[in-house]
């Protein structure tokens, strides 16, 4: 994969063209998310968990739109006319919507038919168009495709949220920080998963920056099925690349270790969030607070360990996480 970022496909838009940069009213809405602590009493364990579901499309890549959107205005390369383009499992896409409404622009979305139908409905809300890749695709099928209509197209405008460098330094310069901020001391650990890997790799920079004993651990889901060709980021646990792909945001991310989470433990751990935690979640969220309890058994009971609840449940109610029966139904104060 080309790593270069190239911000825009046409030429710039200044002058008379420009559009003033402002802030919509729901950027103000955008990051500064709680950090709230979980106390896991079975295992006698405290997360540190950042609510990055509180975000206002319901997921933690709000930070990349409103960043990758505001960096574009103030470098002139919008113009009234311009298209967002990406392609996305869902989460991105909603974001970008989302401030493309708030700011005027187009947005299309490229992303493939087994994401889940929830997201479709929230990108159309917002007025997105939804191009659907066919299932069994590979997500780089879906970025060529992109690349090649913003070649054809000189409104489109690539956010490129794999290669794009500010993805990375956003949190690197914002969610880290604000971590940092929440913490109260050093931090032991800091467990996520990654798509793009911009929260991981910045957050995880700007962790170990401050504390370089800090681990900094990538959640994988460890499905075989992942090793397949087909989109990676649509399995089971949405959002979230598998082993064998290291995205190009990761390549120099400081990691210190890998935990493997099934689809069976991502689940599992995702409706405890719900159930004894009233927090409701995506799966994602449930496989990174599975790891992060992981993480906890070789560590001391009072250990610093931070990890992120990336998105909102409503947007999985046609998956597994809604669809399949669940025997785990636990009771209150069990845990
Ligand atoms: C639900 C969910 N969790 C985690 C991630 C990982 O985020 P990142 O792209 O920063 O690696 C994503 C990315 O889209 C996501 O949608």
């Amino acid at each position: 994969m080309n790593t270069q970022y190239r911000p825009t496909t046409g030429p710039r838009h200044d002058g008379g063209q420009a559009i003033a940069t402002a802030h919509a009213p729901v950027f103000s809405l955008i990051g500064n998310t709680p950090l709230i602590p979980l106390r896991f009493r079975t295992e006698g364990v405290t997360l540190l968990a950042k609510c990055e579901f509180l975000n206002p499309s319901g997921s933690i890549k709000d930070r990349f739109a409103q960043c990758v959107m505001t960096d574009a205005e103030q470098r002139g390369l919008l113009r009234p006319d311009s298209i967002i383009l990406e392609c996305t499992s869902g989460n991105t896409g909603i974001a970008l919507a989302m401030v493309g409404a708030a700011r005027g622009y187009g947005v299309t979305i490229l992303m493939s038919e087994s994401a889940s139908v929830e997201r479709r409905h929230l990108l159309r809300q917002f007025g997105a168009q939804v191009i659907l890749l066919p299932k069994g695709g590979t997500y780089q099928a879906g970025i060529d495709r992109s690349r090649e209509m913003a070649a054809r197209d000189a409104r489109y405008f690539l956010t490129r949220q794999f290669e794009n460098p500010l993805n990375t330094q956003d949190h690197e310069q914002h969610t880290g920080p604000e971590i940092l901020r929440q913490v109260a001391g050093p931090i032991d650990a800091f467990v996520a998963g990654y798509g793009t890997g911009g929260s991981l790799g910045g957050c995880g920079r700007a962790i170990k920056a401050r504390y370089p004993q800090a681990r900094i651990v990538a959640m994988e889901p460890a499905e075989e099925e992942l090793h397949a060709a087909e989109c990676r980021c649509c399995f089971c646990i949405e959002g979230v690349a598998g082993k064998g792909f290291v995205p190009p945001l990761l390549q120099n991310a400081p990691l210190d270790a890998t935990v493997s989470i099934s689809a069976a433990e991502a689940l599992q751990a995702t409706r405890r969030l719900h159930r004894e935690f009233g927090l409701m979640v995506g799966t994602s969220s449930g496989a990174n607070v599975a790891a992060a309890l992981r993480i906890a058994r070789d560590l001391p009971p009072d250990a610093v360990i931070v990890t992120l609840l990336c998105d909102r449940a409503e947007r999985y109610f046609s998956t597994r996480l809604f669809t399949e029966s669940d025997s785990s139904n636990s009771k209150p104060g069990t845990r």
